[in-house]
């Protein structure tokens, strides 16, 4: 992975695997301008049910919904994603659009970095691990038997597009697993909001203003 450059509020990312942008916005301004024909949106179960208004303008055919768990995130379940998407006649100018956590998004980017010998993706991050961490440099990473995280590349999404929406429907352990992340990081910088986050971690747990 390469550096980062600002460019109106946006962080590009510049990396050896291609440029990607990051984009703090409206996944649903994201959702609309997006070409739906086109357009495989790859749905974490839980977002899909809590989340319906916003995929109301995409027609059945191009909404697939995963029900992302670490036993998921297998090379058995990427084959059964692959079977879908082909079954949805996807070609190798369609796009994947991920919208899940980490783990929706390892199998996704797996996934569109084979088919076709590697179709576009963008990611919509909604855990806070997701946004915080995962969403930045490029790695794809499935479990294969009982080993974590051993097959994969680096395929990096198009744009990413960081919606803080999505943590209000976050629970608490999950939110935890991201502030854990952001503590690593902040602690090797000696990052001024480390203090900030330690002073006000009962109040980000729970989310209370
Ligand atoms: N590719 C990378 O660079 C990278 C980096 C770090 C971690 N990871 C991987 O990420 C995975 C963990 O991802 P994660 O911590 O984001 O969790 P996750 O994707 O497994 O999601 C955790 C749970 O939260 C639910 N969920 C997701 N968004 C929600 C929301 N907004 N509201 C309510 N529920 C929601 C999901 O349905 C799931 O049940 C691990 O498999 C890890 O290996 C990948």
């Amino acid at each position: 992975m390469g550096d980062f450059q600002l460019s109106n509020g946006c962080f590009e990312v510049k990396s050896t695997f291609g440029n990607y942008l990051v984009d703090f916005s409206s996944h649903k301004e994201f959702l609309d301008n997006t070409n739906h024909a086109k357009t495989i949106l790859v749905i974490d179960k839980t977002i899909y049910k809590s989340y319906q208004s916003s995929f109301t303008n995409f027609l059945q055919k191009n909404i697939l919904v995963i029900d992302s768990s670490e036993k998921s995130k297998s090379f058995e379940y990427a084959t059964t994603i692959l079977n879908e998407l082909l079954k949805k006649k996807i070609k190798k100018d369609y796009t994947l659009i991920a919208i899940g956590g980490g783990t929706l998004q390892d199998l996704t980017a797996f996934t569109a970095s084979i088919i076709y010998r590697g179709i576009k993706w963008n990611f919509i991050p909604t855990t806070l691990l997701a946004q915080c961490d995962s969403c930045i440099g490029s790695k794809t990473s499935i479990n294969f038997q009982s080993y974590k995280n051993v097959l994969g590349n680096f395929y990096p999404p198009k744009k990413v597009i960081i919606d803080v929406e999505f943590l209000e429907s976050l629970p608490s352990s999950e939110i935890k697993s991201g502030i854990g992340e952001m503590i690593h990081y902040f602690y090797f910088e000696k990052n001024i909001f480390l203090k900030e986050i330690f002073a006000n971690y009962d109040k980000l747990v729970t989310r209370k203003k």
